[in-house]
């Protein structure tokens, strides 16, 4: 789905056991000069890829965190030209797959239009994306936005995670943060910035008062 003239989502469920569904999202992201940056790849449909093949010129995979990288191969497959980018973390646990760079601010080269920020003081060392003209944050875990998803246990987990049937920032995410000093300083950065849309890898694309919705997700979970 086009989601703005920068932002492209596409999505998938899956069936992470019986009765547990969970929606999962790639976003790719345009620079002006054509080129595009695949985050978090899932497993694209033969349509998703005729897609992607055909109107984005995808020069970069990235891995967005240390859980978010099961579709790195598949997409390398289809795109044997593209660079791929992973934590330090990443990169020693899925050392199989060659990673062109780490994913670190001071390697980013693509800062002018999309701003690579690290959520401090987390275990998944998860990195956000803002893309500047299209006012739009990308993450992963940070924040999921589920309604009315199918399945007895997706209730059950989504109820436990405190992210059931509304935007939340997950119980479990909370728990991934080991230093809230830092996480503290990423989340300054975040509400600095000038946010119209967040799009994240579990949920419904925010695209209303978005940085209100953030701002209420990490208040209701204390970290604010
Ligand atoms: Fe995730």
């Amino acid at each position: 789905m086009k989601i703005n003239d920068w932002v492209y989502t596409f999505d998938a469920e899956i069936e992470m056991f019986k009765n547990f569904y969970l929606p999962v999202r790639s976003t790719v992201l345009r620079l002006n000069n054509g080129d595009s940056i695949m985050v978090s790849p899932i497993d694209f449909t033969e349509a998703d890829w005729a897609q992607i093949k055909s109107n984005l010129q995808v020069k970069h995979i990235v891995a967005p965190c240390d859980l978010h990288h099961l579709f790195v191969k598949s997409a390398k497959k289809h795109l044997k030209d593209a660079k791929l980018w992973a934590t330090k973390e990443l990169a020693h646990k899925r050392s199989d797959l060659t990673w062109d760079f780490e994913l670190l601010p001071k390697n980013w080269t693509m800062s002018d239009e999309i701003e690579l920020i690290p959520i401090l003081g987390g275990s998944t060392h998860e990195m956000m994306f803002y893309h500047k003209q299209a006012k739009t944050l990308v993450v992963t875990d940070l924040i999921f936005n589920l309604h009315n998803r199918k399945g007895f246990l997706t209730w059950v987990i989504q109820q436990a995670f405190g992210t059931w049937n509304k935007p939340a920032i997950s119980r479990w995410f909370k728990s991934t943060l080991k230093n809230k000093k830092e996480f503290k300083i990423t989340e300054e950065k975040v509400l600095s910035l000038d946010i119209e849309t967040i799009v994240m890898a579990h949920g419904d694309v925010i695209s209303e008062n978005a940085k209100g919705v953030l701002t209420n997700a990490l208040r209701e979970r204390n970290l604010i």
